[in-house]
């Protein structure tokens, strides 16, 4: 059994801790979607497919912890709500589609009793639909995999990145349980490492065989065949092709490219955003203290400037295909995107 990420329990949300893995494994419960809010903003829950259901469970929670007695009024509610919600990560697009759908089902239904029932039963079923999506996702994407592969995958793509099983891991875990004998690089992903506190702990929690690497060993590891296909997921896809993931994606897949190692993408067809252009594209910017330290030491002068965005783009043309619960898109991008909707 996989790890479950986040979860709709006795009208509580309940997530895993994510900021204390891999050294502590544990759940907290939340009743108010201001929590929900806090939680996706310091990463206790984190990863696009997760922080979209995490946003959908807030409205739910709102839905509930609202006095309203009149459509209206409630509506009111739910509109801040999502506001709060909304401008707690900008780059994952998952957020903006959780919470719109939350609020078209809430717009209607006719009563307040309609409303919050029919919220809370939507974001159950979006929960219980990403896992679903993940492993359709993932039977897609094992065709892509031989016997003997190394795989490298970056930041954490996996069962806590989304509401359990995973897209890149997910991908990496449907090939290993269709027999095929495989092996996952996983880079630490600096700065907050999702790499080695998330993928490499839940990885090895699900016996697949994983090494880390620090990143800046990605160059090694391909000159020196370590490697032979790559898979991450992403926050946001734009109709082009263009991927925003974890910053460090775009070094990983431009060293590929120079080693002739095929690059995949995997993500549902909620990270795909297919208005935006990428100056619409807000890219996180976060604070310095992730940079000028490990954990609690300091490893940078004081007031040193720091530049720590989290998310960076990939260009479609280092990129080899990109996996979906409704098949794989290959170059050109423009085209086999279109067809997917
Ligand atoms: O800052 P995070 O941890 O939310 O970033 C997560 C990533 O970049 C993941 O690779 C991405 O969300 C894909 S998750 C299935």
């Amino acid at each position: 059994m996989t790890l479950k990420t986040v979860e709709w329990k006795d009208n509580s949300v309940i997530m895993i801790d994510q900021t204390k893995l891999p050294n502590i494994l544990e759940y907290v419960t939340y009743r108010d979607y201001n929590q929900i809010a806090d939680a996706i903003r310091t990463l206790v829950v984190r990863g696009a497919p997760a922080i979209g259901v995490s946003g959908a469970f807030g409205l739910a929670l709102a839905a509930l912890q609202s006095s309203a007695t009149e459509k209206n009024e409630l509506i009111s509610f739910l509109e801040n709500a999502r506001k709060i919600l909304f401008e707690t990560r900008p780059t994952a697009v998952n957020l903006a589609w959780g919470l719109e759908k939350i609020m078209q089902v809430a717009n209607q239904a006719d009563t307040v009793d309609d409303i919050r029932t029919k919220v809370v039963a939507t974001a159950k079923k979006m929960a219980q639909e990403d896992v679903q999506i993940n492993m359709e996702m993932g039977k897609n994407g094992s065709e892509l995999f031989n016997d003997n592969d190394t795989i490298m995958t970056h930041c954490n793509a996996g069962a806590l990145a989304t509401v359990g099983y995973g897209t890149a891991l997910g991908v990496i875990r449907a090939t290993k349980d269709s027999g095929k004998n495989i092996k996952v690089i996983a880079t630490e992903t600096r700065p907050v490492q999702q790499g080695s506190r998330l993928t490499a702990f839940e990885l090895k929690h699900d016996g697949i065989d994983v090494s880390l690497i620090p990143d800046t060993a990605v160059g090694y590891t391909m000159a020196n065949d370590l490697v032979n296909k790559i898979v991450v997921g992403a926050d946001r896809i734009l109709r082009t092709g263009h991927v925003y993931n974890k910053i460090g994606t775009y070094q990983v897949a431009t060293m590929a490219k120079q080693h002739n190692i095929p690059f995949y993408v995997a993500a549902p067809l909620s990270t795909f955003d297919m208005e935006s252009n990428p100056e619409d594209v807000i890219i996180e910017q976060r604070k310095a203290s992730e940079v000028t330290g490990v954990g609690e030491n300091r490893t940078a002068p004081d007031d040193i400037n720091v530049i720590n965005p989290a998310f960076d783009i990939t260009p479609p043309e280092l990129i080899a295909g990109i996996i979906t619960e409704k098949g794989v898109a290959k170059p050109p991008f423009e085209e086999s995107i279109k067809k997917l909707f």
